[in-house]
């Protein structure tokens, strides 16, 4: 009988579930969607038993597909940073504190005052940020006592719907590098960090590589999706790591670009290397023994998205009536405009900024216009803005002594042939597509592979099921936006303060 792999990647509104043969052909697919609640300004959480309950019900219709005992492994992989707190009869306490929650604020200021600066970044390789899991720790113990005096347990989410599916308390070192409580360049708990926020070590799931085959599906989960019990469940990834797994990005130099709504610069790297002042996310690779270096932009296909609602609506109208997509008519559009659009910037600050600036006051803006200037140039703007955020990050790579051979793009915003143009060309830096469409879900089901032993390392999962499907080198262009990139690179530092003095201005009108 054929063996078959299940990844799945409990993400933010959908957990998708994929099942691949052992050549790493996709065999299904099954998204089910639920909603994350927004109960107050800055808050973010959902609820665990969607996942569980989505996770469930995918597996049941994959299985609809193949023998279920052809089943050899299944990984995991989602949303990285959420707080999941259970009490000591494995129930949750409250709704999950997601990734981009930013109520805690205060929190990591404590916890930096408390620990010092520098010292948080030897321990852990990052500053603590408010998306961050420890802070929300720190908020629960602060602001619901109640909850706080109960909690037995700290999951990630992944780890919640491994709870469920095996009875088991595990994580990977990739997802636990985004807690703050990770010592990532030894790949085990900080106890300092745990000691200073006194935080009892018997909350943490115990750690391993992202390739272990750490747990085994449970009776009652067997029940509940049809797996066979026993079926090995490996450890999986955060879903940046699975997803540059799931693109090939495990050997050094290999560097990916991913243009979802928010914007993610993956770097591989063999050694434990940190951005001196934690301006790149440092953080272990679901490769064992291997790290990697990242930059998180927070709009960048979503920055298009917003201006083809707001200035596309003739474009959305066209579409709607049997016309081309709105997107594509858009970027049409914007080629007629030569490359720099003719002096004209933009920065892509929509929900503030992430990297290289943590700043939530950071605004976007667009800045040089002139009477010249039309819809197709700020269209055009709109696209190398967003690559110029990007190039911020890989910037900052190269300056760690990281040099991209080739640049894996990825994401919906790279279905323009434009923009993937201009990303080499603000690159300088020959970019490549590769077949595999299911992002973190295909990485999960690959480090399954490994975990199963169908395959004797991660690289060799890669190799064996991963190809280069297009490419675009870089043009003549190249020498424009290297010329407009140093412009680019002075507004924000020459913003800062407007910004800042801007949301405080916006904020008294509001009170
Ligand atoms: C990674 C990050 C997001 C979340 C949600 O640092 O914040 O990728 O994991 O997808």
């Amino acid at each position: 009988m054929a063996s078959h792999l299940i990844g799945i990647d409990v993400g933010t509104s959908s957990t998708k579930a994929v099942l691949i043969d052992v050549s790493g052909e996709v065999v299904e697919t099954i998204v089910p969607e639920y909603e994350f609640q927004t109960p107050r300004p800055l808050w973010a959480e959902s609820n665990p038993a969607d996942w569980w309950d989505a996770a469930a019900r995918a597996i049941r219709a994959l299985l609809t597909k193949v023998d279920p005992a052809s089943i050899v492994g299944v990984g995991l992989t989602g949303q990285m940073h959420g707080m999941v707190a259970l009490d000591g009869n494995g129930d949750v306490l409250r709704p999950c504190i997601m990734w981009n929650d930013q109520r805690t604020g205060k929190q990591c200021e404590a916890i930096t005052e408390k620990v010092g600066a520098e010292k948080v970044i030897q321990l852990t390789g990052n500053p603590v940020l408010p998306g961050f899991t420890a802070p929300k720790i720190a908020w629960t113990r602060e602001q619901e006592p109640e909850v706080y005096a109960k909690i037995a347990k700290i999951l990630l989410p992944k780890d919640y719907v491994r709870y469920k599916l095996t009875g088991e308390f595990f994580t990977d070192v990739s997802d636990a590098s985004g807690t703050s409580l990770l010592d990532v360049a030894n790949r085990c708990w900080s106890d300092e960090m745990l000691a200073a926020m006194d935080i009892p070590a018997s909350w943490m799931p115990e750690v391993t590589e992202s390739d272990v085959a750490s747990t085994k599906i449970s009776k009652f989960a067997a029940e509940a999706t049809g797996l066979p019990e026993g079926t090995p469940v490996i450890a999986g990834g955060g879903d940046q790591a699975a997803q540059a797994v799931g693109c090939g990005i495990v050997g050094e130099g290999a560097i990916s670009a991913t243009l979802g709504t928010s914007g993610v610069l993956f770097a591989h790297s063999d050694e434990y290397r940190v951005e001196p002042e934690g301006k790149l996310h440092a953080f272990c690779h679901a490769v064992p023994g291997k790290w990697h270096l990242m930059g998180v932009m927070l709009s960048a296909a979503g920055s298009f998205q917003w201006y083809r609602n707001q200035f596309g609506k003739e474009e959305m109208t066209a579409e709607a009536n049997g016309g081309p997509d709105a997107y594509d008519a858009l970027t049409q559009l914007a080629a007629e405009t030569p490359a720099g659009s003719e002096g004209l910037l933009f920065l892509p600050y929509l929900s503030g900024e992430r990297t290289p600036y943590p700043d939530p006051n950071a605004r976007g803006s667009f800045i040089g216009l002139s009477l010249r200037h039309g819809k197709s140039h700020l269209t055009r703007a709109v696209l190398e803005g967003v690559s110029y955020g990007l190039n911020d990050s890989l910037t900052l790579m190269r300056g760690l002594g990281i040099e991209p051979g080739r640049i894996i793009l990825s994401g919906g915003g790279t279905r323009s042939a434009l923009w993937k143009q201009i990303l080499a060309d603000v690159f300088g830096t020959r970019c490549e597509m590769v077949n595999a469409a299911e992002g973190a879900a295909y990485g999960a089901a690959l480090l399954a592979s490994v975990g199963a032993g169908v395959h004797s390392s991660v690289e060799e999962a890669c190799s064996a099921c991963i190809r280069v499907t297009d490419s675009v080198d870089t043009s003549a262009e190249r020498e424009i936006y290297e010329a407009f990139y140093p412009r680019y690179q002075a507004l924000y530092p020459a913003l800062k303060d407007e910004f800042a003095a801007l949301a405080e201005t916006v904020g008294g009108q509001a009170v």
